[in-house]
């Protein structure tokens, strides 16, 4: 990932935004109208964000900004100044996957995996904020996702067997990327 960067054109108006990707600081001078999906997959090397609708309905394109899921397709760069953004590539260590991505992966929650990434950081936000949700809590904390494969059960089951095996992970084993260093 290039910590310096720019996009400007010479008559188009630039902004300059300094933020945290993956826990690395990331400077570029962009044009506002750059959508933060855009900038993450071009600037910043992170193909891990999907786009699929770039309407905001899909979900694909779902990163952390300061630990809240957020679509990068309806986020200006610009916007993000000065915040901790995660995508999928924050959460693995090296070779080894996070525990919710280690869940996809054990129970076949993916077909043609396009989805995925979404689902995995709407997860993320969703057991940071409820470490044991039921099953109505992980239909609400996936609503804004839309994956056309699986039909949503493996899905569910890989948000339940993430809960369980987080609750057996001490935190210190977890890598400290994402936002507010509580991964
Ligand atoms: S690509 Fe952002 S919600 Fe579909
Ligand atoms: S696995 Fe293909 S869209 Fe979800």
């Amino acid at each position: 990932m290039s910590s310096e960067s720019s996009s400007q054109s010479l008559d188009r108006p630039t902004e300059d935004v300094t933020l945290s990707v993956n826990g690395e600081t990331v400077s570029a001078t962009v044009e506002p109208r750059l959508k933060l999906s855009d900038f993450l997959r071009q600037e910043c090397g992170q193909r891990g964000v999907r786009v699929g609708c770039e309407h905001g309905v899909c979900g694909a394109c779902t990163v952390l900004v300061d630990g809240k899921a957020t679509k990068s397709c309806l986020t200006y760069a610009v916007q993000v100044d000065d915040a901790e953004v995660t995508t999928v590539e924050g959460l693995s260590d090296g070779g080894d996957l996070h525990p919710i991505q280690e869940a996809f992966h054990q129970e076949h929650a993916l077909q043609c995996g396009f989805c995925t990434s979404g689902f995995v950081m709407a997860t993320k936000e969703l057991l940071d904020r409820e470490p044991d949700p039921d099953q109505e809590q992980i239909e609400e904390g996936l609503a804004d996702n839309i994956c056309r494969c699986t039909g949503y059960v493996n899905i569910y089951s890989a948000v339940d067997r993430a809960a369980e095996e987080l609750a057996e992970v001490p935190s210190d084993d977890l890598t400290d990327r994402t936002a507010g260093g509580d991964d």
